[in-house]
């Protein structure tokens, strides 16, 4: 099978087989080395030296972790958003009492880092800037090195998802002085579903002390506590400890900078392969995600019919639109563990496909 959707991510044989070790005490010696390890070689990944969290749930847990944990009910959010998990970071502000306006740019475009500056000033009360680095629905990567320049320098909170971009994409959490940024561990970081990982600025912890919103699962003044004993405050999915500590030695290994290439130069490959079959992408051109294609369904074709078909005919799995974009697009997901090779027969089989699901060149 050729599982190409944007997580959860096909996993690399070391990663299976440390998943498959027996339990231990999570609060005994050997777990603490491993959790310590985990910890900081996340750190290597984040590019930071400040706090990294293991939290056991998927990405959204985090991205709920990283609000309640910065901000009261009733404070100003800025919630950036073209895209479904944009929107997604503006109702978790929303549900837990923030005060959301939501900075709204067309699906398949991105966040402009001019548009947040005129935001915050028009609206100096607001406290936190909330973004998407990779925006998974429409196959977009925001700049968040520009965005984070105009939120710190209006003194803003900017909290980052960088749930299915971490240690595909370069995000330099210090260097870009990103408070917190949110991924997990079906994505990039090529094992199962089942943890999330939260990191958290000096300027997070200052917030953090006068922070209300309502929190107990995730609390991070606990996970500190325990984390300096080597422990996490409740039972963590402690399989998933061991896959994600196996993938992050494989991703040392191979070298950020090698990694974020080989992604381009795949997600150059799918691009350049879909258009030489007629087909038009969807996001816009000159932000590209190095790690999913979203591709428009033009020309008769019925992209649900391509998706049973792919599957069926050639145990290939692509992922379709969602909300708005149901029907619409189809995407191909190429992150974590991807070779040239498997968009080789993405590529192969679309050809064959597409004529089956209507599409007509
Ligand atoms: C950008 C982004 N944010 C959030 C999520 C939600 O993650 P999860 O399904 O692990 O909760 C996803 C999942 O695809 C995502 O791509």
């Amino acid at each position: 099978m050729n599982l190409r959707i944007p997580g959860p991510t096909p996993c690399p044989d070391q990663v299976l087989k440390a998943m498959g070790k027996q339990m231990i005490n999570h609060r005994g010696k050997e777990f603490r080395s491993i959790l310590e390890q985990v910890t900081q070689r996340l750190k290597i990944v984040y590019q930071t030296t400040g706090d990294v969290f293991v939290l056991t749930c998927s990405g959204t847990g985090g991205m709920e972790a990283a609000i309640v944990n910065t901000l009261s009910p009733g404070d100003g959010i800025l919630a950036t958003t073209s895209g479904a998990f944009g929107n997604r970071f503006a109702e978790i502000g929303e549900a837990f009492g923030g005060r959301v306006q939501r900075l709204q740019f067309e699906w398949g475009k991105p966040v402009e880092a001019e548009a947040v500056k005129k935001a915050l000033e028009d609206d100096p009360s607001i406290k936190a800037v909330l973004v998407t680095h990779n925006e998974t629905s429409t196959g977009v990567t925001n700049d968040v090195k520009a965005i984070s320049a105009v939120a710190k320098k209006a003194g803003k909170l900017l909290l980052v998802d960088a749930i299915s971009s971490l240690g595909s994409i370069d995000l330099q959490t210090d260097n870009w002085k990103c408070d917190v940024v949110v991924t997990c561990s079906q994505k990039g970081l090529m094992s199962p579903p089942g943890l999330a990982a939260v990191s958290f600025s000096e300027q997070a912890w200052q917030a953090q002390k006068t922070a209300k919103m309502p929190r107990y699962n995730w609390d991070f003044a606990k996970a500190r506590s325990f984390q300096q004993k080597g422990e996490t405050p409740w039972t963590p999915a402690v399989s998933a400890v061991y896959a994600v500590n196996a993938a992050l030695e494989m991703i040392i290994q191979e070298g950020l900078p090698r990694i974020f290439q080989r992604q381009a130069r795949i997600s150059r490959m799918v691009r350049e392969g879909v258009k030489s079959l007629g087909l038009e992408l969807f996001g816009d051109e000159k932000c590209p995600s190095d790690i999913i294609t979203a591709v428009k369904a033009t020309n008769g074709l019925d992209p649900k019919k391509l998706l049973n078909v792919m599957e069926d005919k050639y145990d290939v799995i692509l992922a379709g639109g969602q909300q708005k974009l149901d029907g619409k697009i189809f995407r191909i997901g190429h992150l974590g563990w991807v070779s040239e090779k498997e968009i080789e027969n993405v590529l192969a089989s679309l050809k064959k496909a597409l004529p089956e699901a209507g599409f007509n060149k």
